[in-house]
C-alpha cells in the first residue's frame, strides 16, 4: 500500500516537474517572440551566409551555426561561397561513414559516435549537426549509399535512435536527412517520386518516425526531390500531416541546401528554414523580404511566421544555445574519439569468404606481402562532398602495413590500377570511360606477387564514385580492377582482396579465384589500421551487410522493374514493399551475398531456440530465447537476426522482415543466452483499405538467422 501510493506521488512530481519545465520553455518563447520585430523574426528563417543564421543581439539570440555532416564535424567554409578557409584549426575526427557504421550491427558503437561528434561538434561552436543521412538504400547505384545505412528500415531505426539520443545529449541538435524518398541523386533536384502509401509507411518512413518519435530529434531536412508531385519542402502532406500532426515534431523543419521554390506554399507546409538558395543576396531569398511581404500584404498569417520562429526557439533552448554558460564546451581530436572511430572500422568489416582459414594471416611466419591496388594509398575522408571531412590523420592501408610490419616482412608495393576518373559535379561524366586495365601496371602487380608469401589487393571504389550529386553508371568494378584481381591470383593462389567501398559491386568475376574476400568500406581515419589488424588477426571480423550484394544489377528490384531513374523526370517505385532482401527473398533469386552476411575467424553454434508461448495476443510482446556458444579456438562476435514472416496473409507479404538482432562478443567456449523481443504489433502490414496498421490473426513464422538466407531455426506461432 505504501509502495503503491510512494509510486503514485513520485509519477506525479514527475510528471508536473516535467509539464513545468515544458512550459516554462513555452512561456520563454513566446516572450522571446513578442519582442522581436517582424524583420528580426524572419531573419531567424533563412540563412544569412552557407551555414549561419541571423542573430538577434538585444535579445540574446546568437547567430545559429549548422555544420555537416554525418561522420565528422566538416571544416569551415567561406560565409557566402562553398570553398574552405583554409584555416588550420578545423581538423577533426573522421568515422567511417553511415554504410560502415551499419555493418557493425552494434548500437553501442553508434551511440558512442553520437556522442563522438556532439563533443567535436560543440568545440567547434556548432549548434546543429546535419545528420544522420537515413535513406533506404534502393539501387545500388546511388551515389549517396556510402553515407545511409542500409535496405532495412529496423536497422536504420535501431543506429539512428542510437546516434542522435547520443548526439542530443551534448547539447548539439541532430538534423535526420532527408526527408523523404532522396534515393537516388540522380536527377535529384527536380525527380518526382511516387510510391504505394503502403511502401512509404513500410519502408521509406519508419527511419524518419524513429527518429523523431523515439530518439526526439530536433531536426528534419527536407529533401530535394518531389513527393508525388510536389517539392518536399512545399509538401502539405509530409510537413503538416506526417512530420507535425503524426509524429508531433516541435523541432525545426529546415530545407535541403537550396531546396526551397516558393514562399507561401513552403511556409503553409510546415517548412521553418530556408538554406542554402543560391541567390546572391540573402534578402531575396523566399524566406526572406518575400515572407515579410507576403505577412504585409496578409497572405500569411504572422502566427505561421511565429510557430516558425517559436520551432527554432524551441530547439536552441533544448540545446542551451541561449544559456551558454551552462552549455556543454565539447572536446576534439582526443585519444578516445580516435579509439572510437577505430573501433567503428574495425567492427563494420565484413568477411565474405575465407577458404581454407587464409585468413588471419600469421604475421610471425610471413617473410612478404605483396601490397597491390591503388586503394591501398589512396585517402578517402576528404570526398563526397557535403560529407567530406579535413581528418586530422588517416592512415591508409599500406602505411599501416608498413608501420606495424615493415621490420619484420618484405612489402612489396604495386599500384595495380589508374584511377581514371573525376568528379564533375551533378554530373556522372567523371566515371566514363574508366574501364580499361592498365597491363603495365598489372604486370608490375603480378610480378610483386609472384616473389610474395601473400598478395593482397586493395580494390574497390573511391568518391568519384560513391559520391553526392550523381549516381554511378553501373555496378562494376572500375578501371579494369576485375582483370588484375584475376591476373594476380593465378599469380599467387594466396590472394585476399579487400573491397573499399560503399555501394554493391559485381563480385561474381573474382570471388571463385581468391582465397578470401572482405568488404572493408570506407574506414574513416583509422581505416588502415583497422584493415590490417583485422588481416593479421589482432582484430576479429563481426560486421554483416547492412544491403544485399546482387549478382547483377539486373537482379535488383528497381532495375529489374525499370524503374531507375525513371521516365520524363518521374520515377515509380513500382518494386513497392519489395525493396532488398525482401524482394531477392520473396521472389527466390540468389544474390552474390545476402542481407544480414558476414563470416568470423571462430564458430558459433545456436542451440535450444524457444518462445515464450505458442499463442499470442496483439498487444502481446514475443521473446525468443536461444542459446549462442562460441564453438572454435579465437574471440568472435556473432548478430543473430530474428526474422519473421506470416504464413498466410491477405495481401502480399515479403516472405520475412527483420524485426530485432543483437551482437554477441564471445571468448572461446563461452555460452550465452539471449533474448530477443519483438511486439506483436510489430507484425502488422499497412492496410492501405483502412489507412492504418493491421496485424491478422493466424501463423508467423520466427526465423533465427546469421544473414538473411542462413536461418538457423523457424518456429511456427499463433497470434490470436
Ligand atoms: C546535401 C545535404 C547537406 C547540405 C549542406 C546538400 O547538398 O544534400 O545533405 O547537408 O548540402 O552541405
Amino acid at each position: 500500500m505504501r509502495l503503491r501510493f510512494m509510486a503514485i506521488v513520485l509519477f506525479s512530481a514527475f510528471q508536473s516537474s516535467f509539464s513545468q519545465t515544458d512550459n516554462a520553455v513555452e512561456k520563454k518563447i513566446q516572450q522571446l517572440i513578442k519582442k522581436m520585430t517582424l524583420k528580426e523574426k524572419v531573419g531567424m528563417l533563412h540563412g544569412n551566409s552557407k551555414f549561419y543564421t541571423e542573430q538577434i543581439k538585444h535579445l540574446g539570440i546568437p547567430e545559429w551555426a549548422l555544420s555537416d555532416g554525418p561522420h565528422g564535424v566538416r571544416a569551415e567554409m567561406n560565409r557566402h561561397n562553398w570553398k574552405y578557409t583554409g584555416q588550420t584549426d578545423d581538423f577533426s575526427t573522421s568515422f567511417p561513414p553511415g554504410t560502415a557504421m551499419a555493418a557493425s550491427w552494434n548500437l553501442e558503437l553508434a551511440k558512442q559516435r553520437g556522442i563522438v561528434l556532439g563533443e567535436e561538434a560543440r568545440f567547434r561552436k556548432k549548434d546543429v549537426l546535419l545528420g544522420p543521412g537515413i535513406n533506404i538504400i534502393r539501387s545500388p547505384l546511388c551515389g549517396r549509399n556510402f553515407e545511409y545505412l542500409s535496405e532495412d528500415p529496423f536497422l536504420i531505426s535501431q543506429l539512428s535512435i542510437s546516434y542522435i539520443k547520443a548526439l542530443q545529449t551534448q547539447d548539439v541538435a541532430a538534423c535526420v536527412k532527408h526527408f523523404v524518398a532522396n534515393n537516388q541523386e540522380e536527377n535529384r533536384f527536380v525527380v518526382d517520386v511516387t510510391m504505394s502509401e503502403r511502401a512509404l509507411r513500410e519502408i521509406y518512413l519508419p527511419g524518419f518516425k524513429s527518429s523523431v518519435v523515439d530518439a526526439g530529434a530536433l531536426g528534419v531536412m527536407g529533401a530535394y526531390n518531389k513527393f508525388r508531385g510536389e517539392y518536399c519542402t512545399e509538401n502539405n502532406y509530409l510537413g503538416r500531416t506526417l512530420l507535425r500532426k503524426e509524429f508531433n515534431f516541435k523541432g525545426v523543419y529546415m530545407s535541403d541546401w537550396d531546396a526551397v521554390h516558393s514562399t507561401e506554399k513552403a511556409a503553409l507546409a510546415g517548412l521553418d528554414l530556408e538554406m542554402g538558395t543560391e541567390k546572391e543576396n540573402y534578402n531575396d531569398w523566399y524566406f526572406a523580404d518575400p515572407l515579410i511581404k507576403a505577412v504585409q500584404e496578409g497572405r500569411i498569417k504572422e502566427s505561421i511566421v511565429n510557430e516558425k520562429v517559436a520551432n527554432i526557439l524551441r530547439v536552441m533552448i533544448k540545446t542551451k544555445v541561449l544559456d551558454p554558460q551552462t552549455r556543454i564546451k565539447g572536446s576534439i581530436n582526443t585519444k578516445e574519439h580516435q579509439q572510437a572511430a577505430y573501433r567503428s572500422a574495425v567492427e563494420a568489416i565484413v568477411l565474405l569468404k575465407n577458404e581454407k582459414q587464409t585468413l588471419p594471416l600469421n604475421m610471425s611466419t610471413l617473410k612478404s606481402i605483396a601490397v597491390i591496388g591503388d586503394n591501398a594509398t589512396r585517402t578517402h575522408c576528404g570526398g563526397g562532398f557535403s560529407s567530406e571531412i579535413k581528418a586530422l590523420y588517416e592512415v591508409t592501408p599500406l602505411q599501416a602495413i608498413t608501420d606495424k610490419y615493415g621490420k619484420s616482412m618484405q612489402i612489396n608495393f604495386a599500384q595495380g590500377y589508374e584511377k581514371q576518373s573525376h568528379v564533375v559535379e551533378r554530373s556522372s561524366a567523371g566515371q566514363l570511360n574508366t574501364d580499361k586495365a592498365d597491363w603495365k601496371l598489372i604486370d608490375e602487380a603480378v610480378a610483386q606477387a609472384k616473389k610474395s608469401d601473400v598478395a593482397i589487393v586493395f580494390a574497390g571504389l573511391n568518391h568519384d564514385f560513391d559520391s553526392e550529386s550523381f549516381d554511378r553508371l553501373h555496378m562494376r568494378l572500375p578501371y579494369g580492377q576485375e582483370t588484375l584481381i584475376q591476373e594476380v591470383a593465378k599469380a599467387n593462389p594466396k590472394t585476399i582482396v579487400v573491397i573499399i567501398a560503399g555501394s554493391p559491386l559485381e563480385l561474381a568475376g573474382i570471388e571463385s579465384r581468391v582465397s578470401a574476400l572482405v568488404w572493408g568500406w570506407y574506414g574513416g581515419m583509422e581505416a588502415g589500421n583497422a584493415i590490417v589488424d583485422v588481416l593479421s588477426g589482432k582484430e576479429f571480423p563481426s560486421g554483416k551487410l547492412p544491403f544485399t550484394i546482387p549478382v547483377t544489377l539486373s537482379q535488383s528490384p528497381a532495375h529489374a522493374l525499370g524503374a531507375y531513374p525513371g521516365h520524363d523526370l518521374k520515377v515509380n517505385y513500382d518494386e513497392d514493399i519489395l525493396v532488398g532482401y525482401r524482394w531477392f527473398d520473396t521472389k527466390q533469386i540468389e544474390p552474390q551475398y545476402p542481407f544480414g552476411y558476414g563470416l568470423s575467424y571462430t564458430s558459433f553454434e545456436i542451440s535450444n531456440v524457444t518462445a515464450d508461448k505458442k499463442v499470442y495476443g496483439v498487444d502481446d510482446e514475443i521473446t525468443v530465447k536461444f542459446n549462442i556458444k562460441n564453438t572454435g579456438k579465437t574471440n568472435g562476435a556473432e548478430v543473430v537476426q530474428l526474422y519473421a514472416g506470416q504464413t498466410a496473409p491477405s495481401v502480399l507479404r515479403p516472405k520475412k522482415e527483420l524485426k530485432a538482432f543483437d551482437k554477441i562478443f564471445l571468448a572461446p567456449g563461452e555460452q550465452k543466452t539471449v533474448d530477443l523481443k519483438v511486439k506483436v504489433k510489430d507484425l502488422a502490414f499497412y492496410d492501405e483499405k483502412t489507412s492504418g496498421w493491421k496485424t491478422e490473426s493466424g501463423e508467423f513464422m520466427l526465423y533465427t538467422a546469421t544473414s538473411a538466407k542462413n536461418i538457423v531455426n523457424s518456429l511456427a506461432v499463433t497470434i490470436q
